[in-house]
């Protein structure tokens, strides 16, 4: 694994929505650019920049119309292979998104397959025979092509899935994965890794790469194809960086991946941190983190205790943390994030506690999502020094609120949550138990109960240490019986947590970090 992946700390940015330098109300890449040093100094070295690729933009971006050309309003390849290098200046990493699963249904591939007579790509997605019978599991596209057959889809309408093959074959029409057509698919993603890797991009988050090889219940074809990219990448980039956006890391890490996500969906119970009715990190101390801790354990333990599950702040798929949480709220949950093992990704202006624009209309497939996808705020400025163009120009409506958080406005106050996470940032740069690869022992986490702690120790190739991290976000004091002996506290926000009659106390609104 590259060894810059043990101390990555993640900057998400959605391109469109970060800075544009151009006045068009569109982010651009010049802008992330411009952008660098101030994510360098909130403490962040690596970026995972969502598809910035040729697209119709149905599903803002995640519709690939040519994987090899960065779409004209985030900039050119060029700007793009000068972000890679001024990112390296910095000695910071940036990742790409590859979506592999599905094409627009404008990719020159898809064109072509549609057609009745057989070229190259008839078999790059996954056709049925006739446009009568349908892909079962799957949703799919009927009736628009001159070839006989219904194509199967991977996401919404406008995204049909590429072939891969399946791994266990029912229809006629089904290919095994090493098929010629299926073959030439993986071949054909490998070469586009290939380009951006040889430009200067450090690796890729994979978009939804559990789900490339149909009726694989048990994922050992998935798994395979993985493996399979990984001996390409040990053979011609070594160092490339791969996170899956799986959510079960015993089988992305089989796969040959670093990293995986814990997911906002399925069974994680992620949800019950931040985004639920009785959120854990809420102050009204009604949320439970039983659930969430038990299936960490799992995912833990079978991923043989590597610290590679990453927790996200948020992304562009889910609701903004501060569409449930205080300032102050947010600033013991970051405690939380910046505490657990695996690299952390924080969420464009989730630094600042930017919120969750409600009742917009769905720009770009974003549905929901739309109100977690607004622009930046910068400063106060003309539109929050997003963009110089006219505010009805602008990719999506802004927080029109008058006391809408901005970098500038937060970088002024020494209490505000940009400085506690800058703080928090390098409390964990400068403690090897509190880094990726750290182990983590859950030591309270009861049901329905506050505090929550845990002891981070750190990996064996690094400094001897072990830190308690004891959390209490709800507004009562609360206590838990612990024969843990206390050395120094390295970081508190509220009251430190202290001992007494065997007990350690843990004040209302407050974290702490203390060395064993
Ligand atoms: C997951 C991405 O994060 C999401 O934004 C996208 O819509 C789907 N995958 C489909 O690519």
């Amino acid at each position: 694994m590259a060894k810059w992946l043990n101390d990555a700390l993640f900057y998400e940015i959605y391109p469109q929505s970060f800075n544009d330098t151009n006045a068009d109300g569109i982010g651009d890449i010049p802008g992330i650019i411009e952008k660098l040093d101030y994510i360098k100094d909130l403490g962040c070295n690596a970026l995972w920049l969502n598809p910035c690729f040729l697209s119709p933009f149905m599903d803002a971006g995640y519709d690939v119309q040519d994987y090899y050309t960065v779409a004209p309003r985030y900039g050119t390849n060029e700007d793009l292979k000068q972000l890679f290098e001024q990112a390296h200046a910095r000695d910071m990493h940036v990742l790409l998104d590859l979506v592999p699963g599905h094409t627009s249904v404008y990719h020159k591939w898809f064109l072509e397959s549609m057609k009745q007579e057989k070229n190259q790509f008839s078999d790059r997605y996954i056709w049925t025979n006739t446009v009568w019978e349908y892909p079962e599991n799957m949703g799919c596209l009927t009736g628009i092509s001159e070839r006989d057959g219904s194509v199967a889809l991977n996401f919404f309408s406008a995204q049909p899935a590429l072939n891969y093959g399946f791994y266990k074959i029912t229809k006629p029409w089904q290919q095994p994965m090493d098929a010629p057509g299926p073959k030439a698919t993986l071949e054909e993603m490998k070469n586009i890794m290939r380009f951006w890797l040889k430009m200067g991009c450090d690796g890729f988050r994979v978009d939804m790469a559990g789900s490339l090889v149909k009726q694989d219940e048990e994922s050992k074809g998935i798994i395979a194809l993985w493996q399979n990219v990984r001996a390409f990448l040990d053979e011609e980039f070594p160092e490339a960086a791969m996170i899956s956006e799986w959510g079960e890391p015993d089988k992305s890490l089989q796969g040959g991946f670093h990293m995986d996500f814990l997911l906002h969906f399925g069974p994680s119970h992620y949800n019950d941190l931040f985004r639920c009715d009785y959120p854990y990190f809420s102050k009204e101390g009604k949320g439970d983190i039983s659930a969430f801790v038990q299936k960490y354990l799992e995912n833990y333990e079978k991923s043989e205790k590597k610290g590679l599950i990453c927790i996200p702040s948020g992304n562009h798929d889910m609701d903004r943390l501060a569409r449930r949480l205080s300032q102050e709220e947010m600033k013991i949950a970051f405690a939380f994030l910046l505490s657990m093992p695996g690299a952390p990704f924080i969420y464009y202006g989730d630094e600042i506690g930017m919120r969750y624009v409600e009742n917009l209309v769905s720009v770009e497939g974003g549905y929901n999502r739309t109100g977690s996808r607004s622009p930046m705020q910068w400063d106060d400025g003309v539109n929050a020094g997003f963009s110089t163009a006219p505010a009805e120009k602008l990719y999506i409506r802004q927080d029109e609120s008058k006391d809408r958080p901005t970098v500038q406005g937060q970088m002024a106050d020494e209490t505000s949550l940009f400085h506690e996470i800058k703080k928090l940032i390098q409390v964990r740069k400068a403690h090897p138990a509190l880094w990726n690869k750290g182990e983590i022992n859950f030591v309270y986490a009861e049901e329905n109960a506050y505090p929550f702690a845990y002891v981070r120790t750190n990996h064996p190739e690094d400094a001897e240490e072990k830190i308690l991290v004891v959390l209490n976000p709800s507004e009562k004091d609360t206590c838990f019986e612990s024969a843990l002996s206390l050395k120094e506290v390295i970081y508190s926000y509220g009251s430190p947590a202290y001992t007494h009659n065997g007990k350690i106390i843990v004040p209302a609104c407050s974290v702490s970090f203390i060395k064993l």
